[in-house]
């Protein structure tokens, strides 16, 4: 990755639904690498994948539509910048549904039903065999989205990663049945793929209400993490306390700089002597310093969303000659190619 000459040939993409705002998974899941790559990327594209929400929004294209804005304004205040990124909104690349379809005969319905994301997701949400088939072949389409772009870097969260696995078999088929068109995409996780939710779940996720937003106000944070899952059996000061399972301390870990305090307090936390006040205190702190420039960029560019909607644009007449080449090579190894 140090390495200037291999990361000339990297393409990156990865993308947000837009269902709600962003919040500190996304972070450290992903748009700390979207950071890092843009960079030193040959190309990088940032995708609001305003489709895929749909697979499960399609009554509320209100809500999809409204926050197609704020995940491009959460994304543009953590420091994805359009002069290196170039960003896109799903809907407006129409090649990506054509290959969506195309991409559909190579997948069968027994597989499309493994994938483990999409399971755990029918389950949280209660679909069972009444799933809408849009939202059971979204792998198909993010594969799409992928592979338009001809990336092969996805900086994700760590439950995508069944989504890369299906791509790279879609590659392999494509190329097997109509000729050498596609590569193999690698699945970026970053330094915590999966961010606990502030109640102790595995996961931190908008549909748990379990989440930190990257725009929420000091008052917001201070008040989220004073409800923090610790230790429930940590009830007076004096009681030894334990530090694994403890939300507090796994976000210590993550946020706080200074590791050898947060060494001594998980001690005496252990000791018994420390009460939750305290450590909960201190990452207020240090989670209120982390978001606040972030949300204040943000409230500075949604002063003005005509020019977030304009980096869209100009981001989306990009991807479309991207995607415009790709549909054509398909076409032809496809033998579609009739009138071009
Ligand atoms: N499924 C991703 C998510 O829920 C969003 C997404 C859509 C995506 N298409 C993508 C991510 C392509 C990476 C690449 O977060």
């Amino acid at each position: 990755m140090e390495n200037n000459e291999n990361n000339k040939k990297i393409r990156v993409l990865t993308g947000d639904r837009p269902t709600g705002k962003l919040h500190l998974g996304h972070f450290v899941g992903s748009i700390q690498n979207r950071l890092k790559l843009q960079d030193t990327a040959e190309k990088a594209f940032y995708m609001v994948a305003d489709v895929q929400a749909l697979t499960d929004n399609a009554e509320n294209p209100e809500k999809v539509r409204n926050n197609v804005l704020e995940v491009a304004l959460d994304n543009l205040a953590c420091g994805v910048d359009p002069s290196k990124t170039t960003f896109f909104i799903q809907s407006q690349i129409p090649e990506i549904a054509e290959l969506t379809i195309f991409f559909l005969n190579l997948v069968t319905l027994a597989r499309l039903k493994r994938n483990p994301t999409v399971k755990s997701e029918m389950q949280q949400k209660g679909f069972g065999e009444d799933v809408p088939a849009g939202f059971l072949i979204y792998p198909v389409s993010q594969a799409a989205d992928i592979l338009f772009a001809k990336a092969n870097l996805i900086p994700v969260g760590e439950d995508q990663k069944p989504m890369i696995e299906q791509t790279n078999e879609i590659v392999d088929s494509f190329n097997r049945i109509y000729g050498e068109t596609f590569s193999h995409v690698s699945h970026l996780v970053g330094e915590i793929p999966r961010l606990v939710g502030t109640d102790g779940n595995a996961k931190m996720s908008k549909s748990l209400n379990n989440c930190i937003n990257l725009s929420d106000s000091d008052e917001m944070i201070n008040k989220k993490v004073m409800d923090m899952y610790t230790d429930p059996n940590h009830i007076h000061v004096e009681d030894p306390g334990k530090v694994e399972g403890n939300v507090v301390f796994t976000y210590l870990d993550i946020f706080d700089s200074n590791k050898e305090e947060v060494a001594d307090l998980k001690k005496q936390y252990e000791k018994g002597g420390l009460g939750d006040v305290v450590i909960k205190k201190r990452l207020a702190k240090i989670l209120c310093d982390f978001i606040s420039p972030i949300r204040e960029k943000r409230e500075q560019l949604a002063k003005d969303p005509q020019a977030v909607m304009k980096i869209l644009e100009e981001g989306t007449q990009k991807a479309r000659i991207e995607a415009q080449k790709t549909i054509s090579e398909v076409r032809k190894a496809m033998k579609i190619d009739f009138f071009d």
